[in-house]
């Protein structure tokens, strides 16, 4: 896998990154699913008669999203190898992934606009501003058909990014402004994109909740998730509600590590943090690997009149 720095490596805030389309056939399975030999050509197949633009867009979209369950395993193996190749390991991850369609001649899909406009708990949540989203398109963009990005927070200078069928865009899109233009290339453009939570990019304090899963919600779409672990007050330790049989924690500052148990392994840190203006907490961090995928896990716990 090869990264092209696109941005500047410093800011990292938007990378170019190759994947094998042997590996993750995406195209392939939308092919079968939408019934044509060339994503490319779908509007011709899809548009025509009665048909109104939009609704064969929903068309699509909904034929796309209903498929998903037909790769969903090579999807999280995408995000195991592609996201996490880019990122290190996540938090959590949003699955399944927002599908697009933009037809041949059609308006714009999107405005400009962030990401995090439209986060609920507000533009500025410190959770969502560290979100990368992965963009993979499933047939070659450019011009009217690509994204548009701009390529620093508020700068404006929209520009496409050119991609080819194999190439994914990493990017901040919490914070750099990005949307689509009118079709204008007479090539139908069909995409997915996903957000990440990547672990490197969390600082203490901590922002999720007391053993809370660490979940993401942005309006109108499901939470991303990855397996809820949960430091249960007994001490015990449980995984998606079920009891890991080996693994205890203890509430001084600790490290838990299991091995191959119901197939995960782990290893969870306890320690106590203590910062000006705040009560003494506990926050744990680790990661959990499942199905070869690799999580990482952050929480706090609060301070408990028996610490
Ligand atoms: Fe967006």
């Amino acid at each position: 896998m090869t990264g092209e720095v696109w941005f500047g490596s410093a800011a990292r805030v938007g990378e170019v990154i190759d994947y094998s389309t042997a590996d993750f056939d995406f195209a392939d399975w939308a092919r079968l699913v939408l019934q044509t030999d060339d994503l490319g050509r779908l509007h011709e197949r899809m548009l025509g008669g009665n048909t109104q633009l939009e609704a064969a867009r929903r068309m699509a979209v909904g034929a796309l999203s209903d498929a998903f369950g037909g790769i969903e395993e090579t999807f999280h193996r995408f995000v195991a190898t592609v996201a996490v190749g880019a990122l290190g390991p996540l938090v959590a991850y949003q699955v399944p992934p927002v599908f697009r369609v933009q037809f041949a001649g059609a308006s714009s899909i999107s405005r400009m606009h962030k990401d995090r406009d439209y986060s609920p708990s507000g533009p500025d949540s410190p959770v969502l501003r560290r979100n990368r989203n992965v963009w993979v398109p499933l047939t070659p963009v450019r011009g009217g058909s690509a994204l548009w990005v701009e390529s620093a927070e508020d700068r404006g200078d929209f520009a496409p990014v050119s991609l080819e069928y194999g190439q994914v865009l990493v990017f901040d899109a919490m914070s750099l402004s990005h949307g689509s233009r009118v079709n204008d290339t007479g090539m139908t453009r069909v995409s997915f994109e996903f957000r990440c939570l990547p672990m490197a990019s969390h600082a203490w304090p901590t922002w999720c909740g007391v053993y809370r899963r660490t979940a993401l919600h942005l309006r109108g779409q499901r939470p991303v998730s990855g397996p809820e672990l949960r430091l249960e007050p007994d001490g015990s330790v449980r995984l998606d509600g079920v009891p890991l049989r080996s693994a205890r924690y203890w509430p001084q500052g600790a490290e838990l590590v299991w091995d191959a148990e119901d197939g995960c392994s782990g290893r969870v840190t306890l320690r106590e943090l203590a910062e000006p203006g705040h009560p003494v907490r506990y926050v744990f961090s680790g990661s959990l690997k499942r199905s070869g995928v690799d999580f990482g896990y952050i929480g706090e716990r609060d301070p408990g009149p028996a610490q």
